[in-house]
């Protein structure tokens, strides 16, 4: 599996403090079955400090360089989630953030608790830059629940959805269970991340995820979410959504849903 939402880097963010933290927890990814991530500390802030692409890029370079050392076949990417704002367009434009992979997608995180007006305007503006904007854990923003129009309108819209692992299992919440299951009821989820900060209430549960996903919509539909979609964001490829449980069929819909 590829994982492009993840907090590995040390001494980034919330994530890992150290080296050896951030090595822990590669080990982990390795056994949980992701062989290759896209690391995405917050930014462009973090608390007080600005996340710069330079130190993203020397981030990366120094764990992979680790990982090596160490003789752990693993890739590490750089990307950001990128707390969106007005002024998200024109930092993208000056190089001031990262896309993930060196791709044209970018990982952009709504607010959680109230909605950004012009959210819709953003991200048109950004898909006319040319870049393809992945909405993450949108699965978690409480007035999304309230109201299914949005992610029908940002779906229209061609924006892309990532939810996270942990919604799916219902650690964070029962709304947002219920909208990640939703969604996907919805044709409107691209990518399954872990979104991993560490190794205790924060880890990778994305194998345990997969399987849950393979018995609930069907291989192909797993596999694409954790798998072939990631790999098309490494490769800069465009997505096509297929109809998600939609090609599940009647009969398999009704047992989703009876379970
Ligand atoms: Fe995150």
């Amino acid at each position: 599996m590829i994982d492009i939402h993840c907090h590995i880097l040390p001494g980034m963010d919330d994530g890992p403090e150290t080296m050896e933290e951030s090595l822990h927890m590669v080990r982990a990814f390795m056994a949980d079955g992701i062989s290759e991530v896209v690391a995405t500390p917050h930014g462009p802030i973090y608390g007080e400090r600005s996340i710069m692409p330079s130190d993203i890029q020397q981030a990366c370079f120094d764990l992979q360089r680790s990982l090596l050392e160490a003789g752990l076949d693993f890739m590490i990417h750089p990307g950001q989630e990128i707390l969106l704002d007005e002024h998200t367009p024109r930092l993208l434009q000056s190089d001031r953030l990262v896309t993930l992979a060196g791709s044209d997608y970018a990982l952009v995180e709504a607010p959680l608790f109230c909605p950004l007006p012009d959210l819709n305007d953003i991200l048109f503006e950004l898909r006319l830059m040319g870049y393809r904007p992945i909405l993450a854990h949108f699965e978690r923003a409480v007035y999304a629940a309230e109201d299914l129009s949005l992610i029908r309108k940002l779906s229209e819209e061609e924006a892309l959805f990532q939810i996270n692992a942990d919604s799916l299992l219902g650690l964070h919440g029962s709304v947002a269970k219920r909208l990640a299951w939703k969604m996907l009821e919805m044709g409107t989820v691209d990518f399954v991340s872990s979104d991993a900060h560490g190794l205790t209430n924060r880890k990778s549960h994305l194998h345990q995820v997969h399987a849950l996903l393979k018995r609930k919509v069907g291989s192909e539909l797993a596999e694409r979410l954790v798998l072939v979609n990631p790999h098309k964001v490494l490769l800069n490829q465009p997505i096509e959504r297929e109809d998600g449980m939609g090609e599940m069929g009647a009969k398999r819909r009704r047992r989703f849903w009876t379970k």
